[in-house]
Parts: structure tokens; sequence; C-alpha cells
């Protein structure tokens, strides 16, 4: 059995990882090692053969005994790290979480339902480094599988309104520690008027009071129209990753262009995007819908009427899924080629954690 090192397994992307992978057996695939920053020498979780200390993660010896090291602990121990560990010659497969390697050429981003083939080809010629890809960009790609592999995709614009998760654990708290603020500003208040609500509300959200030390600003009663750092381009990181990122999990020949707005939004996991598809040529509706329906396991239409729309669509309805809907899909008065649509996906699924678990499973195989 091949010997499996995890590090970050308890960050929220290694949690939800460590869910999955005992929801569905695979400890019972491999030897699992759990690795620590912190506790070395205190005892493992207890999944199916996993050895039962924790083991130091900074440890380049006991790493470099592992055939598979699934890292989610982060870009900064990536950075520091994966250089060191094949600098001394190991030869193991490294499935990581972090951007940091992504767009290496000897990187392959995963996302099963999409890149399987590719993924298999990768290993054949003796690929090793195997990265998830940014959560908006295999959501995106999930929902829009069956236009992609029809090659029907002139280019996308893609509006986006992403969770706290994404931020990170602390940021989902501060966003539910700003809303608790704002619940106890409305308590205190129980005979003021809207408008009057709507001033306190204000005051409250600028005040040093509120708390916003992850965020910097608020994100209750409020959207944040920026992610990540700035790109030359006047994208934000977050705007620059879908468009590189989706073209080389799709190996496209030349580059489809895939650019808009990413606005962090009061959501707690689910990513969800509003989108613009202009088509290389016309297509009926119906088409489309089956065209997209049909692409994968997880995709799901949601038909374009107002209740299935708001009982199915959101991210409510969606969080702790694997399944990615798309729906509001429609010709759009702007040309024949072009049409609307609006999906969403559980941001620490099929957005972080399930294309890791996917590839790991395919090394074992
Ligand atoms: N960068 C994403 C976000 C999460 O900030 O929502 C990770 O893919």
């Amino acid at each position: 059995m091949k010997r499996v090192g995890f590090i970050g397994w308890r960050g929220m992307v290694g949690s939800v990882l460590m869910e999955r992978m005992t929801e569905e057996n695979d400890f019972g695939q491999m030897e699992s090692f759990f690795f620590t920053t912190s506790q070395s020498g205190e005892p493992a979780p207890k999944v199916k053969n996993a050895f039962d200390k924790l083991l130091p993660a900074m440890d380049l010896k006991e790493l470099s005994k592992m055939d598979i090291l699934v890292s989610c602990q982060g870009g900064d121990y990536t950075s520091e790290i994966f250089p060191q560990l094949r600098g001394q010659g190991w030869t193991g497969v490294w499935i990581d979480a972090a951007s940091t390697l992504r767009m290496k050429d000897d990187s392959v981003i995963v996302l099963d339902p999409v890149n399987r083939t590719f993924i298999q080809d990768s290993m054949a010629r003796g690929v090793r480094n195997f990265v998830g890809g940014n959560c908006t960009v295999s959501l995106l790609l999930i929902a829009l599988h069956g236009l992609f592999k029809e090659n029907l995709v002139e280019w996308v614009s893609s509006m986006t309104y992403q969770a706290a998760s994404g931020a990170g654990a602390k940021n989902m708290i501060e966003l539910l520690d700003q809303m608790k603020s704002v619940g106890t500003t409305f308590a205190a208040h129980p005979a003021a008027s809207a408008l009057e609500l709507e001033k306190k509300m204000t005051t409250l959200m600028s005040s040093s009071e509120f708390p916003k030390a992850n965020f910097g600003h608020p994100l209750a009663l409020n959207v944040l129209p920026w992610i990540d750092s700035e790109m030359p381009s006047g994208q934000s990181k977050e705007e620059w990753k879908a468009q590189v990122e989706a073209n080389k999990i799709l190996q496209t020949k030349s580059i489809i262009p895939i650019d808009g707005t990413c606005v962090r939004v009061g959501a707690l996991r689910c990513h969800s995007q509003g989108l613009t598809i202009k088509l290389k040529k016309s297509a009926h509706l119906s088409t489309v819908e089956e065209i997209v329906a049909n692409a994968n396991p997880w995709v799901k239409l949601v038909a374009n009427n107002k209740a299935e729309t708001l009982k199915e669509l959101t991210p409510g309805a969606v969080s702790g899924k694997l399944s990615v809907p798309i729906g509001r899909l429609r010709p759009m008065t702007l040309g024949d080629t072009y049409f609307n649509a609006f999906t969403l996906g559980d941001q620490l699924l099929w957005g972080a954690a399930e294309p890791l678990r996917c590839v790991l499973l395919q090394v074992l195989s």
C-alpha cells in the first residue's frame, strides 16, 4: 500500500477533505500519515491504516518517506518545503490545494470531471505535481463543461458572488461576528423605523468597534468588489486567474477569454457566478440546455422559472452539496449567440477538496 502524508488536514479545506475521505471509505486504500507544524508526537486521527502519531511537517526526512504528499497547509508552506523536497531528490507525487505551483509548466491543475483523461495522460508521462484550481474557476468549468467540450464557447464574462469561506475560516467567523453586531444594534432599537435603522447600521459599519480585522471592511450589509491582490492589467488576481487557469485546465489551443468582476458577498461557503456566454455560433436554447445538462455527473440544470430558481439556485440550497447547479439559462437580447446563466457550487467541495480527493484516488489506482 502507498504511504500518503497529509499536511494541513485540520484547516478548512483539509477538514472537508478528511470528511469526504471518511464518508467514502478512501483510507482503506492507503497507509496514512498525518503531519503537524506544532504537535508532533501527539495522537493522529483514528482513520483506517493510519500511523498513530503526528509527524513533524517541517522534517524533510519524514516527508520524503512518503509516496504521496497532500498539502492543504497553504502557499507559504508549499513555497518553503516543496523546492527543498524536490531539491534533495524526492520523487513522490505532490498534491496541493494552494495556488503556488498552479501555473508552473510541470504542474497539472486537477479537475476530475473536466480533465480526468489529461490527468491520467500526465501521470503516464511522469508528471508528479497536481494542484487544485481556483474555486470559482473549477465551479465555472464544471457548470459549462458541455459547452467547452463541444468547442462552442467564444468567450465568457463572469460576475462572481464569492462566499466568505474563500477568504478563510477567520473571515467566515468575522462575517458572523459582523452579523451579530448588526443583530445586537437592531435588537436595541425595537421601535425604530427602517430609515432610522439604516442610519444606525451605516454608522455602526464605519465605527471602530465593528469587527473587521480580517476583511478590513464590513461584509455584512455590504459587498466587496475586490478579491486578492492588484494586477498590472487592472484586474484583481482572482479575476486574472479565471482565464489563465481555465485555459490551462481545458488545454485550449487558442485562448478562450474569460473575464469579469469578482465580488465578495455575505454567503458562507457557496460561490455564485452570473455569466454572459458568447457562443461561436447561434444555437437553440433546448440544444444548449441539453449540452450543459449532460456534460458530467455533477452539473445540474435548473429550469429557468422563478420557483425552481429561488428553491435550487441559491447558496442556502447548495451548501454542503456536490452538485453544481446552473440555471437562468436563456438567450440574451444582445444577439443570437449570447446566453445568460447563473451557476453556483460549494466552494469547499468541488471548489477545493474534491478535486484533490479525486486525483489522490487516481494516483492510488
Ligand atoms: N480565492 C478564492 C476566494 C478561494 O477568495 O474566494 C480559493 O480558490
